[in-house]
């Protein structure tokens, strides 16, 4: 069989990586793969000019890389090229702690390496319906001037500097802040992925408050499919079932080489962003 060679993800590849993704019902369209691609060190494993396998590392500042986009066609499995692809990301991560987001499939993979889980991610989704007894108005829409309390938030919560997502999400997502006393206290985000949009990340004080923020989102989009992957430790699964985003979907939050403390938000830009 001809040999498989791990090379610089390519835009030409973008078409390709979207079929190998569709093939694991995963939603990911174009833009979101090209996002990805943005925002990472990429890698395509490449057997005669087709691609049969991904993996990417998004570096967040010195002190933490995601990795994700790890697949490797079925027809390709089995044969060591998931451990080659692991072992590529992790070179390129660095000295930095590595978080993931695992399906049940790529869990012995990821313990192999030596990730721990640090929780179970509920992913939920469909048409919601406003919680008419929390108030629309809590909210207004993030401006320019927000960016810097905006990442400061995200970091308190993150342990990691995530100014190049911020970045991405207030040109290509909508972003909304909570604030008190004329200061931000929590943001959250709305913008199109897969299906239809994706609301997160969410990161507030407290459940109240997400949930402020993802009900304005669910009432600015009546008729869309939404989805929301939240922490099981955020305890808002209840709360989505009951506005009508059901579980469609498990992942483990995993880390490898901790540097910082465990993350604590309310909903994730999305399960490879952590
Ligand atoms: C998870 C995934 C990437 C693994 O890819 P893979 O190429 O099969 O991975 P490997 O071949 O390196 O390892 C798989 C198994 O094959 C075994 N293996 C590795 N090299 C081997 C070889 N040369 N010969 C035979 N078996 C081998 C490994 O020991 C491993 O066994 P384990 O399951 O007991 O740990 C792949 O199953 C996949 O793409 N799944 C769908 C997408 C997905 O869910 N990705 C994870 C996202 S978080």
């Amino acid at each position: 069989m001809a040999s498989i060679e791990i090379a610089p993800f390519k835009k030409s590849f973008l078409g390709q990586a979207v079929t190998l993704s569709a093939a694991e019902s995963w939603p990911h369209a174009y833009s979101d793969w090209e996002m990805l691609a943005d925002l990472s060190i990429s890698n395509a494993a490449v057997r005669e000019s087709r691609v049969v396998g991904t993996a990417f590392c998004t570096p967040f500042g010195t002190d933490v890389a995601m990795l994700n986009m790890i697949i490797v066609a079925s027809s390709a499995r089995g044969r060591g090229l998931g451990t080659r692809l692991m072992q590529t990301v992790l070179d390129q991560a660095g000295a930095r702690e590595t978080r993931l987001v695992a399906t049940e499939i790529g869990l012995p993979l990821y313990r192999r390496f030596g990730f721990q889980n640090l929780g179970a991610i509920h992913q939920h989704q469909g048409v919601a319906t406003p919680d008419c007894s929390i108030s629309l108005i809590c909210a207004r829409k993030a401006v320019e001037a927000d960016r810097d309390a905006i990442s400061s938030i995200d970091e308190e919560h993150t342990h990691t500097d995530r100014k190049t997502l911020i970045d991405f999400l207030m040109r290509h997502g909508e972003v909304r802040v909570l604030e008190k006393a004329a200061k931000v206290t929590a943001y959250g985000v709305c913008r199109k992925f897969g299906r239809g949009r994706v609301v997160g990340p969410v990161i507030a004080a407290s459940s109240t408050q997400a949930k402020e923020l993802i009900n304005g989102f669910i009432a600015a989009y009546p008729e869309e499919f939404l989805r929301v992957d939240t922490p099981q430790a955020s305890n808002l699964s209840p709360w989505l079932i009951s506005v009508g985003l059901n579980v469609a979907g498990k992942g483990w939050s995993m880390r490898r080489s901790p540097r910082t403390p465990v993350p604590n938000t309310h909903a994730l830009a999305s399960q490879a962003l952590g």
